[in-house]
């Protein structure tokens, strides 16, 4: 049966349902293809430790603040901020970043089930292989048998060229999400989230465990961890400070929708950490996972956005039972993308539930269907379309095709906004007292706290913006 009843009576069932949830949003293509692949073009340690020192800095403190308007707040982003703004004598226009961030989650959506669309075909690729490998009376055999580099490579440019195969997959993705918010936060999202989570570490695990057999895991640590500081341009730390806004769901309204569906209790600190913890170590986990397999055959680790696509299919060829992790490497991403997409789904929806009134199913249809639509114009953009540049008189964006346009878009200038907002909202304007007692923090965490929301994020994020949209400044 489909849930009908509106965001504010709806709630997690326990608090370790909405942690692995909230870790189900954190986790998803950006821990797993957009780490790795930014590590291995910034050249590895440096921006590794940068990005951690992020994470903790400047992420950290804006989750728990997320997490704070939503439990306060109990209905969607833009309701939630208005309750907490009433409550602490502020202006109540401040909800205007919900209405960013619940708009920047739409449009993250689209472009996300467009690449989550690739991985689900690559997920079919590889199962087929194996099955044919299984139906050869192989099953451990590399993937791909047979084909050389080159015809492995012309497959992720076979299928840019295709735009019903790409609707096709995007389609599938986008149903699948909507399907699952349609039916709420307990039987959709916590289902989900308590199934697949559990699943997705497992494989992370063993595939990290294949990596250090198989692998190059020395090489690998020493890529990832050895720091070469000159390699930290003033770049490099923008890109890390974007990532770890992006890895974490910040600046979306997404930690502050799932937080209002924490019913009771506070200890929103432990939470929060737990949150910034998990993410962190899937990300540096997914490179333990990806890297020694690529070094072993001797890829270059900074092949880029293409890394996941064709150098790894690649090497999984060379590879003992390649075809069989081949094919568990794709489900893993698959299954971090759709943990995250419902919840970027969910932001916009709870808004058409909390600001419209509408019905959960018609919202979610309303805002996935519009995604959906936006999402094949990004895909056209590989093929029939690919001379586009919708922001063209923009120097930033002139040469951007669609979907970097709009993932450029909200990465660059929504997301950073959205958090910057956050932070000065509950740095200067929201109640001290309010801020104490919902967040249960302890004297010395809430000082701590309470400086980094309210002086080194904005700090942080407006260089964030300044310099992403200025890149001549730097
Ligand atoms: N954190 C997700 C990832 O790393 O892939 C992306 C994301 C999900 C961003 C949900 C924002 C969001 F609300």
């Amino acid at each position: 049966m489909v849930a009908t009843t509106t965001s504010t009576s709806e709630g997690w069932s326990s608090r370790s349902a909405f942690i692995l949830a909230a870790i189900g949003a954190a986790v998803g293509l950006g821990n797993i293809w957009r780490f790795p692949t930014l590590a291995g073009e910034s050249g590895g340690g440096a921006f590794v430790i940068f990005y951690i020192a992020c994470v903790f800095l400047l992420g950290l403190p804006l989750v728990l603040s997320e997490i704070f308007i939503g439990r306060v707040g109990q209905t969607d982003a833009v309701g939630s901020i208005r309750r907490v703004a009433a409550q602490s004598q502020s202006s109540q226009s401040w909800s205007i970043f919900g209405a960013i961030g619940a708009l920047a989650a739409f449009l993250i959506l689209s472009f996300y089930s467009v690449v989550a669309g690739w991985v689900l075909y690559y997920a079919g690729i590889m199962g087929a292989d194996l099955v044919q490998a299984v139906m050869e009376g192989d099953p451990f055999r590399g993937a791909l048998a047979g084909e050389s580099q080159a015809q492995i490579q012309q497959r992720l440019g076979d299928m840019f060229a295709n735009p019903g195969l790409l609707i096709t997959m995007h389609f599938l993705f986008m149903g699948a999400t909507l399907y699952i918010i349609a039916r709420g936060v307990h039987s959709g999202i916590e289902k989900v989230a308590t199934y697949l989570m559990p699943a997705f570490f497992v494989l992370l695990v063993g595939l990290v465990i294949y990596g250090s057999v198989e692998g190059d895991m020395g090489g690998a640590m020493s890529f990832l961890f050895t720091p070469d500081w000159s390699k930290l341009t003033p770049q490099v730390m923008n890109a890390a400070l974007g990532q770890a806004l992006f890895s974490l769901s910040l600046g979306v309204a997404g930690l502050i929708t799932y937080g209002s569906y924490i019913k009771e209790g506070s200890g929103l600190g432990p939470t929060s950490a737990m949150i910034a913890i998990a993410d962190t170590g899937v990300a540096l986990l997914a490179g333990l996972m990806i890297f020694p397999i690529v070094l072993a055959v001797g890829l270059d680790p900074a092949a880029g956005p293409t890394l996941v696509f064709q150098t790894l299919p690649f090497a999984f060829q060379t590879m003992p039972a390649g075809a069989l992790f081949g094919f568990l490497f794709f489900v893993l991403i698959l299954v971090a993308a759709i943990t995250s997409s419902i919840s970027l789904l969910e932001v916009p929806t709870a808004y058409g539930i909390g600001e419209r009134g509408w019905s959960r199913p018609k919202s979610a249809l309303i805002f996935g269907g519009g995604a959906f639509l936006i999402g094949i114009a990004c895909l056209l953009g590989y093929n029939v379309w690919a001379d586009v540049r919708p922001l063209w008189f923009w120097p930033l964006f002139e040469n951007t095709d669609i979907l970097d346009t709009v993932d450029g878009f909200t990465g660059k200038v929504m997301l950073p906004v959205g958090a910057l907002l956050t932070s000065l909202f509950i740095g200067w304007k929201a109640d001290e007292n309010l801020l104490r007692t919902t967040t249960g923090l302890s004297p010395w965490a809430f000082t701590l706290w309470r400086f980094l929301i309210a002086w080194l994020c904005p700090l942080a994020v407006a260089i964030i913006l300044v310099t992403g949209l200025f890149p001549g400044i730097l």
